[in-house]
């Protein structure tokens, strides 16, 4: 498990080019969760001129996928100490530790909302498509609200 996030936040690291001296440790997994966190908004952006422009589901198949892979990695990417301990600017609120199993559970409202969507890109039902990008949208504002601090 720990191989794979350190796995996970190196990838992140390569892909957002953040890496600096403090990406070790917890303030590594600080800086790629916001890394991934902003790319998961390009996807989101994307897939949405996508849908504005009336093009195929097909086209954002892999933003799609993209992000329900992201969606899954969420939870495992604020463990214990990834707080304002970390030493590193930070958004997570300390609710995200006092009331784990609500974070969790919007965590995994927001990988079933994105699996269903790569689903939907999979085939061709374009208002389908749209309908659940907004789906997916709510989930991300279902956990900022209550776990990240403005
Ligand atoms: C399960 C909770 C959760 C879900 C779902 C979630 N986020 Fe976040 N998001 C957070 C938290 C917590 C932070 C603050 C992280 C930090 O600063 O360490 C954050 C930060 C962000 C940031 C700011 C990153 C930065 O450092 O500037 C963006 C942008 C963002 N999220 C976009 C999204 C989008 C888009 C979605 C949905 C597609 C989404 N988030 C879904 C919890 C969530």
């Amino acid at each position: 498990m720990r191989k794979w996030i350190t796995a996970a936040v190196l990838g992140l690291m390569c892909v957002g080019g953040a890496a600096n001296a403090q990406g070790e440790g917890a303030a590594g997994i600080v800086q790629g969760r916001q890394a991934g966190m902003m790319l998961s908004s390009v996807a989101m952006g994307a897939i949405k001129a996508s849908i504005d422009a009336q093009q195929a589901p097909s086209t954002q198949r892999f933003n799609s996928r993209a992000l329900a892979r992201w969606a899954r990695a969420v939870p495992g990417l604020f463990p214990a100490g990834s707080g304002a301990e970390a030493g590193v600017p930070t958004h997570a609120k300390p609710e995200i530790w006092s009331d784990r199993a609500g974070f969790e559970a919007r965590a995994a409202d927001y990988a079933a909302a994105a699996d269903r969507l790569a689903e939907l890109a999979a085939g061709d039902d374009a208002a389908a498509f749209a309908a659940q990008w907004t789906v997916v949208r709510a989930s991300c504002q279902a956990c900022h609200t209550p776990y990240k601090a403005e």
